[in-house]
């Protein structure tokens, strides 16, 4: 199975939280990328712009290949982690155009005019860690920590487009995360402190 980079037919979870598309053969995409220029294998590969955590970005990409493969060994952005590779685990998750993705199943070359921001944004222009990032500590919400920037990236899509969530809705929006080592009550807790702290 091949991951298509097109805009052919995307797929939405629930939660807003984007999943991904495929085909079973890239033959069998109905919609082709226009600005595909050469290729690698049997995939074209395309020059993409896009905005990772408000730094312009320009590069050549293979429509197989995934955002998260991109930010990790083009931009030697480690933050988003890869776990099950699959979209079921979370680590992976960054926010695009303000939607958290599982970026091990978004098309790199999806990624081309938009705004992506990654874990590695989320520090302030102080120094200072951003207020989630300081409450998972506070709180016990990190332990080995390989769980932890999706999380968090997960909360922040959250809090910023919802920055009074109650604790259904923090649960919903961390729903597709998963944490093998903390308890999620310290998780969810650190959310809702964060969220308090954002109003002050
Ligand atoms: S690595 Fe992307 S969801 Fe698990
Ligand atoms: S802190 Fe270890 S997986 Fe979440």
């Amino acid at each position: 199975m091949h991951w298509c980079g097109t805009r052919g037919e995307v797929a939405v979870g629930t939660g807003g939280r984007w999943y991904g598309c495929w085909f079973l053969a890239s033959s069998s995409c109905p919609a082709p990328c226009p600005r595909s220029t050469h290729t690698k294998g049997e995939w074209q590969v395309k020059t993409i712009t896009f905005t990772v955590n408000g730094n312009p970005v320009t590069l050549d990409v293979s429509e197989d290949a995934n955002l998260l493969s991109v930010l990790n060994d083009d931009l030697e952005l480690a933050g988003a982690k890869e776990g099950c590779g699959a979209g079921e685990c979370g680590a992976c998750t960054v926010i695009v155009d303000g939607v958290a993705v599982t970026s091990c199943l978004y098309p790199a070359c999806e990624a081309d005019g938009r705004v992506v921001e990654t874990v590695e944004g989320l520090v302030l222009e102080s120094g200072s860690l951003h207020p989630l990032q300081r409450t998972f500590v506070d709180y016990g919400a990190v332990q080995c920590g390989f769980c932890t920037p999706g999380m968090v990236m997960s909360a922040k899509a959250l809090l910023d487009k919802y920055p009074n969530p109650n604790e259904q809705e923090v649960k919903v929006a961390l729903a597709g995360n998963i944490c093998r080592c903390t308890g999620y009550t310290q998780i969810v807790e650190a959310v809702l402190a964060a969220a308090e702290e954002m109003k002050k």
